[in-house]
């Protein structure tokens, strides 16, 4: 149906409230079900929720101090939560086997050991992992600390998160989920609402851009591809800002942005446009509407926080993505995903360099690879440097068709068996993914 664009104001999630705190731990309790959100204007869609939420609630952590969510699953499938970008136990990671059967819960305890990063939970029980989050099993979970906070960058009500996604919704409000239906989705929403306007005062703000579509990529710019600061990837903070006119974003990652619209008389419509969008209604992400003057005391330093140094690499794997279109499914080094089986055996404590290739050239389809557990570099793409957002530490990273990424990683704290997968979940969900097994 068409939609006005800017129709529908902002929205943000409200903060999730714990239901008890102790002297370590915050406690919260959430129900996963069936609800209704007004998703076109005067139209009830039914979606999967987390309390009714859509996206669910947004959690505030900090470093230092435990989460423990308790999820209760009233949906009539199975569900599994996973915390991404998380450096989490086995146990609490939300493998996609760890199933939440209908009718019952479980608790899951992040330590938030990790630094300030912006996380999100999404559903990820293999096979129906892609559908549940289409159908709205995602939200927010920002995780703050102490240096970040010195750092005087805007914060409270200017430290936004936009949660961007397009998805199929017929007039009757329905979302129409098939595999492989892409070229469908063709309705942008961020924050659960069709190409909102956000009303922002004459200052700097901190965006947290958050790409939580099945298979969608952006490449954002503002309408008069005027410059703003990169300050951070999936797992933190750059090392330093870096000032751009625009920046891609693949599914599952997260780039920061600090926007200065002091630069703006009051009355400025500035539209966030995707150049990756080949139509009005996937070109126009939202619109920020510039409505009153405002002081400003927040800042961008010029040092952020330094890249943690991972080691010196002493192993090196490599990992194939690729379409098996004989068995209809996208595979890893050839193979569909197993639980049973463990593809790579890791000892504890190790630096590795990964290269990841990705053999799909024809048709071009990209893949890009998230790996549980970890925040690792990138060092280079097709032989060349990275720069932008990906000179932070990151969690997932986009691997074009025919082309190859060097990844370094360390695998510390935690034992267990994790996933790695292609984040573009229609894919995952028919398979591209595999299992490794950190180990002492
Ligand atoms: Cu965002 Cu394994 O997922
Ligand atoms: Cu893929």
């Amino acid at each position: 149906p068409r939609v006005a664009a800017f129709a529908t104001a902002l929205h943000i999630p409200p903060a999730a409230k714990p239901v008890h705190q102790s002297a370590t731990t915050d406690f919260y309790f959430v129900g996963v079900h069936e609800a209704e959100a007004e998703i076109l204007p005067g139209v009830k869609s039914k979606v999967l929720t987390y309390d009714g939420k859509f996206p669910g609630a947004t959690i505030h952590a900090k470093r230092g101090r435990e989460v423990a969510v308790t999820y209760v699953n009233a949906m009539a499938e199975s569900t599994v939560v996973h915390l991404h970008g998380a450096h989490v136990a086995a146990a609490s990671d939300g493998h996609p086997t760890d199933l939440i059967k209908s009718g019952d819960q479980k608790q899951y305890r992040y330590p938030n050991t990790q630094q300030a990063a912006s996380l999100w939970y999404h559903a990820h029980a293999h096979h129906s992992e892609a559908e549940q989050v289409y159908r709205g099993l995602a939200g927010m979970y920002l995780l703050h600390d102490e240096a970040e906070r010195s750092l005087g960058l805007p914060e409270g009500e200017f430290d936004v998160p936009l949660l961007l996604r397009d998805v199929h919704i017929d007039a009757a409000g329905k979302l129409v989920y098939t595999a492989g239906g892409f070229e469908e989705r063709r309705t942008l929403l961020v924050n659960g609402r069709v190409q909102p306007y956000f009303r922002v005062s004459a200052r700097k703000y901190r965006l947290r851009f958050y790409n939580g579509s099945n298979e969608r990529a952006y490449r954002l710019r503002l309408a008069d591809t005027s410059s703003f600061q990169l300050i951070g990837s999936d797992g933190g903070l750059l090392p330093a800002p870096v000032t751009a006119t625009s920046f891609d974003l693949w599914p599952g990652e997260r780039v920061e942005a600090v926007i200065d619209f002091s630069r703006y008389p009051v009355g400025t419509q500035l539209v966030l446009f995707n150049d990756l969008g080949d139509v009005e209604s996937t070109q126009q992400v939202m619109r920020f509407d510039v409505t009153r003057t405002a002081t400003d005391d927040s800042r961008v330093p010029a040092v952020l926080r330094p890249l943690q140094d991972l080691g010196t690499p002493t192993v090196h794997r490599e990992v194939e993505l690729k379409l098996d279109l004989q068995r209809g499914a996208f595979v890893i080094d050839g193979r569909i995903f197993d639980p049973a089986r463990v593809d790579q055996q890791i000892k504890l404590g190790t630096t590795e360099i990964w290269t990841i290739r990705n053999a799909d050239t024809q048709p071009s389809i990209p893949h890009n690879l998230h790996l549980h557990l970890v925040q690792f570099q990138v060092l280079d793409r097709n032989g060349k440097p990275v720069g932008g957002h990906e000179s932070g530490p990151k969690d997932t990273v986009t691997i074009p068709p025919g082309g190859n990424v060097r990844i370094k990683v360390r695998f510390d704290g935690h034992e267990g068996r994790y996933v790695y997968h292609c984040h573009m979940l229609d894919h995952s969900a028919t398979g591209m993914m595999g299992q490794m097994e950190i180990k002492r």
